[in-house]
C-alpha cells in the first residue's frame, strides 16, 4: 500500500475476527520491526508472538486483578464506568488472534565506556538523552502497526497491561536484562474503524 494512504487509513483495532494470523506473517512484522533504527544500533528488542489463546487468557485475568488492586473501587457510577473502561482498554488483547510483547532490554552507550568509577550512571545518560531505549522501541512498535495494516491486518498498541509487567514478565519468561517493553495486539479487524480526529497541521508543525 502505497505510505500516505497507509498512515491516513491506519486505526487502532480492538476487535478481531477469529481468522488466525499465520506465524510467517508475525515473523515478517517483526523482521520490519527489526530494521528500524535504534539507539547505538543496539536493536534492544525481541518480539514474542503470542497466539496460545489460554496465555493471553491468563495474562488478561492478572491485568484486571492488577488494575482492580489499584484503581479504587469508588462506588459512584461515573467512577465505575471509568475503571470498567480502564480494564477493558487494557485487557481486550486477549480476544486477539495474536498479540507482540516487545521485551528491550539496556542498551550499551558509548558514552557508558568512560563512566566507570563515575557517579554518573548509564541511568542518568539515558534519563539526560531522553531514554533513547524507549524512543527505539516506540519505533519498533510504530513499523509493526503499519506493517500489521500494509499485510492487510489491523493491530492495537498497549501499554495499559504493563501494569501488570511482572506477572507478564512471569507468563512470558522473560528475564533479565530484559523486560517487558510493550504490547500489540494483531488481528483481521472484525469491522472498519474510521481513523480518528487529528489536530490540524498548523497546530502542530512550526519553523524556527
Ligand atoms: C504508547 C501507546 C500506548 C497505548 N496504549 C493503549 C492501551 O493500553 N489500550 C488501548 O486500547 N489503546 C492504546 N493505545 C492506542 C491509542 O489509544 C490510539 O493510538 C489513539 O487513541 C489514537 O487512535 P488511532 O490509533 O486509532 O489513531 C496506545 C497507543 C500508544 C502510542
Amino acid at each position: 500500500m502505497e505510505f500516505t494512504r497507509l498512515v491516513h487509513e491506519r486505526a487502532s483495532t480492538r476487535a478481531f475476527t477469529s481468522d488466525p494470523v499465520p506465524v510467517a506473517d508475525l515473523r515478517e512484522m517483526a523482521r520490519l520491526a527489526g530494521r528500524c533504527p535504534s539507539v547505538n544500533n543496539s536493536q534492544p528488542w525481541k518480539f514474542i508472538a503470542i497466539t496460545d489463546k489460554a496465555l493471553l487468557t491468563a495474562m488478561a485475568v492478572a491485568v484486571r486483578e492488577r488494575l482492580e488492586s489499584l484503581l479504587p473501587a469508588k462506588a459512584d457510577a461515573e467512577a465505575k464506568r471509568i475503571v470498567h473502561q480502564v480494564i477493558g482498554y487494557s485487557t481486550f488483547f486477549d480476544h486477539a488472534p495474536a498479540v507482540f510483547a516487545i521485551a528491550t532490554r539496556p542498551y550499551e552507550a558509548v558514552a557508558d565506556r568512560v563512566l566507570l568509577n563515575s557517579p554518573v550512571t548509564h541511568g542518568d545518560m539515558n534519563r539526560l538523552r531522553g531514554q533513547p531505549d524507549v524512543q527505539s522501541l516506540g519505533a519498533a512498535a510504530m513499523t509493526i502497526l503499519l506493517a500489521a495494516q500494509d499485510m492487510g491486518y489491523g493491530a492495537c498498541w498497549l501499554s495499559g497491561p504493563l501494569v501488570a509487567r511482572d506477572a507478564l514478565e512471569a507468563f512470558l519468561r522473560i528475564e533479565a536484562p530484559w523486560r517487558l517493553g510493550t504490547m500489540i495486539a494483531v488481528g483481521k479487524p472484525a469491522h472498519v474503524t474510521a481513523p480518528s480526529e487529528r489536530k490540524p497541521v498548523q497546530e502542530i508543525f512550526e519553523v524556527r
